[in-house]
């Protein structure tokens, strides 16, 4: 039997956190050999947010580069770049027609955005149904990604229930896939918010490829609370955000690490989670330094992922066309 398909994405819109790596990227690893994966960067969701040309191209090679430099093997896995295959726009097309916009307006992440800007461009609404149909156009049974785009998985159920209701059986129904720990890591400077790229406060993320100054620094200033007990739980967000971090990076379980900690301050914590996700990322940033620096390399690796990913998607979109009723030509 063929394997199932696994298929995730990353948006090349800043430099990635911890919580990127922790929630999606590291995931995606393991992977590999039990399933069939398609790896996109996914830079056509980028631009629903305001981006300069320049750093686009750049952001895009960076992500592409994480990926391979994190063990992401390209003989394995189909990686590539969203815009190089335009049957995603398309599909995208087809699934506006069936996505209602109280549907669409309800979406947590739009709600948030739009009320950050000024004037809300018709793109930031449509970004879950251009995501549905990036996991839709390869059968895609499971997605692995962070807690923040479970809604939007939903929606892609939804809307794939639809048209095979519609239309008869066409799209395979995928399921989410988030880690049991650290599906949301959260700002270091604010537990209830996210960790997240574009926050303003450069204290509230670590970046993936931070180096060891502003890691240890960045740590040393998180916030934690004044309670002085070193403990697991959600009256004390800050902390045990902290230890959703230690753990994620050294595979213990919660339990030893609160063990190992009990009735020591949290200064001391602090500094060891420092050095935990310095060593823990190490290897990752010294593969990143030899791979973003061969472009050729990376061009093989994307020209090669558009191609395979380009095939598989014109499977489905013939099928989605033929069943509109559109003619074949
Ligand atoms: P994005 O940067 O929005 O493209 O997110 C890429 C992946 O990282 C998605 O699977 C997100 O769910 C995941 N992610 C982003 N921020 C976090 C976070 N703070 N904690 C856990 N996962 C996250
Ligand atoms: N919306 C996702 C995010 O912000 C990125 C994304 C786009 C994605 N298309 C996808 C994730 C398809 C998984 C599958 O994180």
């Amino acid at each position: 039997m063929d394997k199932k398909i696994v298929y995730s994405g990353i948006q090349p819109s800043g430099s990635l956190t911890i919580g990127n790596y922790i929630g999606a990227l590291k995931n995606f690893i393991g992977l590999q050999d039990e399933y069939n994966c398609l790896y996109c960067i996914v830079d056509m969701h980028a631009i629903t947010v305001e981006q300069d040309p320049k750093l686009l191209r750049k952001n895009t090679l960076d992500v592409l580069a994480l990926y391979l430099a994190e063990g992401l093997d390209p003989d394995k896995s189909i990686i590539y770049i969203q815009s190089h295959v335009p049957q995603h726009a398309e599909l995208g097309w087809m699934l506006n027609t069936i996505a209602s916009m109280g549907q669409l307006q309800r979406m947590t992440q739009f709600k948030d955005k739009s009320k950050r800007s000024k004037e809300v461009m018709a793109g930031i609404l449509n970004y879950p149904v251009l995501m549905a149909a990036d996991i839709l156009l390869y059968q895609t049974s499971y997605v692995p990604v962070g807690e923040d785009q479970r809604q939007h998985v939903e929606l892609t159920r939804d809307l794939a229930q639809r048209f095979n209701s519609k239309y008869s059986d066409t799209f395979t129904i995928p399921d989410i896939l988030t880690p049991k720990v650290g599906a949301r890591i959260r700002s270091l400077q604010d537990p209830e918010s996210k960790m997240s790229k574009s926050d303003s406060d450069e204290n509230s993320y670590i970046l993936i490829l931070d180096d060891e100054n502003a890691i240890r620094r960045k740590f040393k200033r998180a916030v934690t609370d004044s309670l002085n007990n070193f403990d697991y739980n959600d009256e004390q967000k800050a902390l045990k955000n902290l230890i959703n971090i230690y753990v994620s990076f050294t595979g213990e379980s919660v339990e030893e690490v609160v063990n190992r900690y009990r009735g020591q301050g949290y200064g001391k914590f602090k500094a060891d989670l420092a050095d935990v996700v310095i060593e823990g990322l190490r290897p990752l940033q010294t593969r990143f330094k030899e791979i973003r620096s061969d472009k050729e390399y990376l061009e093989k690796i994307y020209t090669e992922g558009a191609e395979k990913a380009s095939y598989l998607a014109n499977k489905t979109l013939r099928k989605v066309y033929k069943k509109i009723g559109f003619i074949a030509k």
